[in-house]
């Protein structure tokens, strides 16, 4: 693959991109058995459907609080945690604490450390609220790896809305053309691309192509890949 030139920073979208969202109920299989893996993925899809509609509808609530409303629909979708409302609460608790120090990718450490040797940028651009995203990134000791971690939280509004990739730019300094966004969530990918950023799609879950606007200059299936990309 061509290496994209001129790149001074690379930005992350933090969720299924550097940390593993289903990594929580996973680490829950004990209690949740078959369901796991389900409620992984309902809990996910809700939880994005959540930011958009309250996007659209100009009524803001925190990452924190559509996390647990979103595993709220999901447990009671999948009926998990009855017979009694007091383990689905038990559950809920430790689910949600679990989100707070969900796996990062086996490559993120080393891609991390490389791209700051060779001198660029690294910052995580996120829906997360400060606190989720200190936590995050805290449990996965990446401290000291990112000149900025940056959540939608100063915006007041969830991506896809272009204010939240302009704070990348204000926060770093630096025009969209000098930054590599990287996301595994297409949707998130091509609006940073129609923003202005250079972008690299981490499609783990080869997804098929968004019918969105914008157009990602570079697919990888990892981020292992992304040094080389961007010269470093
Ligand atoms: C985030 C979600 C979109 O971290 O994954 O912003």
């Amino acid at each position: 693959m061509t290496p994209l030139t001129g790149v001074q920073a690379c930005v992350f979208d933090a969720y299924g991109t550097l940390f593993d969202t289903a990594s929580a109920a996973r680490r829950s299989a004990d209690l949740l058995g078959d369901n796991a893996a389900p409620l992984a993925a309902l809990w996910r899809e809700k939880q994005l459907a959540y930011t958009w509609l309250r996007a659209a509808q100009g009524r803001h609530a925190d990452f924190w609080q559509v996390t647990g409303d979103a595993l709220d629909f999901a447990l009671e979708t999948l009926a998990i945690g009855r017979p009694g409302p007091r383990d689905r609460l038990g559950l809920r608790d430790r689910l949600m604490q679990l989100y707070l120090t969900l796996d990062p990718y086996p490559e993120v450490p080393e891609v991390l450390r490389r791209l700051r040797a060779a001198g660029l940028k690294t910052a995580i651009l996120s829906n997360g609220t400060p606190r989720m995203l200190e936590a995050l990134v805290a449990g996965a000791g990446l401290e000291g790896l990112f000149d900025a971690v940056l959540s939608v939280e100063q915006a007041g509004v969830y991506k896809p809305h272009p204010k939240v990739y302009q704070m990348a730019l204000d926060a770093l300094g630096l025009p969209a053309q000098a930054i590599a966004f990287q996301s595994s969530n297409g949707w998130d990918a091509y609006a940073a691309s129609a923003f202005g950023m250079r972008v690299v799609w981490c499609n783990r879950s080869r997804q098929r192509p968004e019918r969105l606007p914008g157009a990602p200059d570079r697919e990888v299936s990892t981020l292992e890949a992304l040094p080389a990309l961007v010269g470093a």
